[in-house]
């Protein structure tokens, strides 16, 4: 039986979720927006980021304290090359059962087949509207939808499906979507979840009043199409499951500021350049690098990881004021959500 490494609140460590750039090719309004990363921004020269053979290392260390899913993140993860053989590395790792990569599907065309056959399990796309003219808005580059719709088919066709589509639900920003959104991936057999807006760093000017709750998207929903809960997949599956009455398929709805999942929270998050965020809200990550740059043996690794897992607390989202908002936070583009 694998390992299993429990926190100060008695979580198993389960998820390593992964950054691997700090880039992306959109500049979404509510997650980079132009006025903090603009033409300007500097972003993590190569030397600062973690090489394949780096990250892969860690995941071995990490899968030996009992991990056993893995999700590749960036920014956009996809703008950096090659990241088949990243995932091909990491299919490798004893013990790991799950991997997949949440994505903009902008280069999934050209991608899709390689990383199925690297070994990725699965695809997570973020799309946030179906109108051409909102998505354009809010991507901020002027990409149109259609060629994220290629990027979702792309993935099916490649055996990556069913594709998640991720909607983060922004009050003003395309809560007139919900309906949209859901009426065109009802029976695709895609799996359209809904996630409220978070407080997730701080350059997105979150405001509670910004946040349309999963009660309103349920309620939108169910209004609509009648819905019927559905049993977790696995336990502390962060999307409440709904499916439609009528056979058309399911949703999900992520309701990490209305109703909080942190009694489950088995994620650890990496960050490209190495810090690892034991939550989402953290304000300093723990440098792995400077471990790994510093000769430090796996054994070594692997006990100060253990040490570190086993004082977690983190509960932010159970916490969370307008106040705990303007702390400093790890920005989304650094940690992949
Ligand atoms: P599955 O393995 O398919 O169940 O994926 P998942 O739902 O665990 O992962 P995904 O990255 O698709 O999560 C969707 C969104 O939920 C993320 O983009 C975040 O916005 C949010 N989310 C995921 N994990 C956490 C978490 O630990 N805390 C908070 N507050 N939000 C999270
Ligand atoms: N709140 C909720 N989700 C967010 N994402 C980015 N910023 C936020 C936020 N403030 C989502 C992206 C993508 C995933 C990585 O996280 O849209 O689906
Ligand atoms: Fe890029 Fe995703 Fe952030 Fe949009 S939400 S800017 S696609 S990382
Ligand atoms: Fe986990 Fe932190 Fe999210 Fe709570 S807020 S679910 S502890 S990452």
């Amino acid at each position: 039986t694998a390992m299993t490494t429990r926190d100060a609140l008695h979580r198993p460590l389960r998820d390593l979720r992964i950054s691997v750039t700090d880039r992306c090719n959109f500049r979404c309004v509510y997650c980079m927006p132009k006025e903090m990363f603009g033409s300007d921004h500097t972003f993590l020269p190569r030397a600062e980021i973690l090489s394949f053979e780096e990250i892969a290392r860690l995941a071995r260390v990490f899968a030996g304290l009992g991990v056993n899913k893995l999700r590749i993140t960036g920014g956009e993860p996809l703008v950096r090359h090659d990241m088949e053989e990243l995932v091909g590395m990491l299919a490798a790792v004893e013990g790991i059962e799950d991997i997949t990569l949440t994505t903009n599907a902008t280069l999934l065309p050209g991608k899709a087949e390689a990383l199925r056959d690297a070994g990725l399990n699965r695809i997570t796309v973020s799309l946030d509207a179906i109108d051409d003219a909102v998505f354009r808005r809010i991507n901020d580059v002027g990409y149109p939808v259609e060629r994220v719709l290629e990027g979702i088919q792309a993935a099916a066709e490649a055996g990556l499906g069913p594709v998640k589509v991720n909607m983060v639900v922004k009050r003003g920003m395309n809560e007139d979507q919900i309906l949209p959104m859901a009426r065109h991936f009802r029976d695709t057999g895609h799996i359209l979840r809904f996630i409220e807006f978070m407080d997730v760093g701080n350059s997105n000017g979150w405001r509670m009043d910004d946040v349309v709750t999963a009660a309103q998207i349920r309620d939108t929903l169910d209004a609509e199409w009648p819905l019927e809960p559905l049993d977790p997949n696995y336990p502390g599956e962060v999307a409440s499951r709904y499916r439609f009455a009528d056979g058309a398929g399911e949703v999900g709805i992520i309701s990490s500021v209305t109703e909080p999942f942190c009694s489950t929270c088995s994620r650890v998050r990496l960050s490209a350049q190495g810090e690892l965020y034991t939550c989402l809200f953290g304000g300093q990550g723990h440098d792995l690098r400077a471990l790994l740059r510093g000769g430090a043996p796996d054994g070594e690794i692997g006990e100060f990881l253990k040490a570190l897992w086993s004082g977690r607390a983190d509960r932010y989202s159970e916490l969370r004021t307008e106040e705990t908002a303007a702390r400093p936070k790890v920005e989304m583009s650094h940690i992949g959500g």
